[in-house]
């Protein structure tokens, strides 16, 4: 089998790679380890930045965001008991963001390429990339008890944090920067009415939580716990008292409470590996780096790659030219270092450190009075929420 792109990995950066590159003329391949139902029964953060949104009407699978995604101009930080808004719009001259699961995003996204007809090979065993040093790499794969040889000019590894492509690079070759959190986000989902039109990040003195939403009818719930909980240790009921304790009076009143959809905890980790280029092969998306969820901008960042990688291999088809390809690492980690910084920030702002103590804590009322209080702090915070510019 021949193709002049295998992607590896079906989220969302190898789907939307998948279907730019069709958008171009480009023929790609996808494999997955995962089914596709299983991929689609993750639940990520659904927060779009424009950036994301004009990458996704311009690969064509922007419709259903459009009529079912919900922009949103601003959102509370709860501290001290009280809300506060920052007014996104305002402060940033009239920019947005839109709330859409990325759930719904991936469905779009596998629905494109059914309907074109274009090729994923889902349940790929043992997926290993070869030769990407060289003008001919390749890629094998298991496949109902067969193995199979894909011959490509690039390999795309979109294959998330614990994928095969960064893991198949010499030691030597790849620098790895990471900080571990000390604790986790226990998530919530559930058929509720939000508890506010707008988000809310609330700063306790229980620990973060964090009021999201899907729909008008659907919430996402998250409670900072430590890492040493267990997701069965916590029943629905007590997920909703301890979330309604780090709430506001008139947050709590309003809380909508019913039966778990899907409920997880997930670490927080902030993660680069550089470079991101290796020969003929690419890193995008979680393969080269996770951020904490604060601030949701692991898709973001992930749309971003892509957008540079998709363009980068264009270029080399329609112009002969390496330039792009030559950029790549460097112009996708330009971005993605200062979205680390955002998220590490906001991540830091929010948590109770179980090591910072009444200072730490102190600490942090003063940056949230000074966030609030002053138009330039609260201008820094509204410009990365929305996203910087490419
Ligand atoms: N072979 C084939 N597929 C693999 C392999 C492998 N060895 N290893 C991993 N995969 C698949 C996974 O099953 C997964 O479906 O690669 C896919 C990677 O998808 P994601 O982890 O969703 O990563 P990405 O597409 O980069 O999406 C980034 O996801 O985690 C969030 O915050 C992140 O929202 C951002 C988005
Ligand atoms: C979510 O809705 O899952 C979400 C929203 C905002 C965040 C993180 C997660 O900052």
């Amino acid at each position: 089998m021949r193709t002049q792109v295998a992607i590896i990995g079906a989220g969302p950066s190898g789907l939307l790679l998948g279907q730019l590159l069709h958008k171009a003329g480009i023929d790609a391949i996808i494999l997955e380890r995962q089914t596709g139902e299983y991929v689609l029964g993750r639940i990520r953060a659904g927060i779009l930045e424009q950036v994301t949104i004009d990458l996704l009407d311009e690969a064509g699978v922007g419709t259903r965001m459009h009529k079912e995604g919900i922009p949103h101009h601003g959102f509370d930080m709860l501290f001290g008991g009280e809300r506060h808004r920052i007014d996104m719009t305002g402060l940033t001259g009239g920019k947005q963001v839109m709330v859409y699961g990325q759930t719904e995003l991936t469905r779009d996204l596998m629905d494109a390429r059914k309907t074109a007809n274009l090729p994923t090979v889902y349940e790929a065993g043992n997926v290993t990339v070869h030769d990407f040093d060289t003008l001919k790499p390749r890629v094998r794969y298991e496949k109902d008890g067969k193995t199979h040889e894909i011959e490509c000019d690039f390999i795309a590894g979109c294959d998330g944090f614990h994928g095969v492509c960064r893991a198949s690079v010499p030691r030597g070759a790849v620098t790895e920067y990471e900080k571990v959190y000390p604790f986790g986000w226990l998530g919530l989902l559930s058929d509720t009415p939000p508890v506010h039109e707008e988000l809310i990040y609330a700063n306790s003195t229980r620990g973060f939580s964090l009021c999201s939403m899907r729909s008008q009818t659907r919430s996402r719930y998250y409670l900072q716990v430590p890492l040493s909980d267990r997701v069965e240790d916590w029943s629905d009921e007590a997920f909703w008292q301890e979330l309604r304790l780090r709430l506001d009076p008139p947050a709590r009143e309003k809380l909508v409470t019913g039966p778990s959809l899907e409920k997880s905890i997930a670490p927080l980790r902030s993660f680069v590996a550089e470079p991101m280029r290796f020969g003929r092969m690419f890193l995008a998306g979680d393969a080269a780096h996770i951020v904490p969820p604060t601030g949701a901008k692991g898709l973001n960042l992930a749309a971003s790659d892509v957008k540079y990688l998709c363009g980068s291999i264009i270029e080399f088809y329609k112009e002969r030219s390496e330039a792009g390809i030559n950029h790549y690492s460097d112009r996708c980690l330009r971005r993605i270092w200062k979205g680390e910084r955002f998220s590490w920030w906001f991540t830091n702002l929010m948590h109770r450190f179980p090591n910072d103590g009444a200072i730490g804590q102190k600490l942090q009322e003063a940056e949230l009075e000074y966030l609030i209080g002053s138009k330039a702090a609260s201008t820094v915070m509204a410009e990365n929420y929305v996203g910087l510019p490419l």
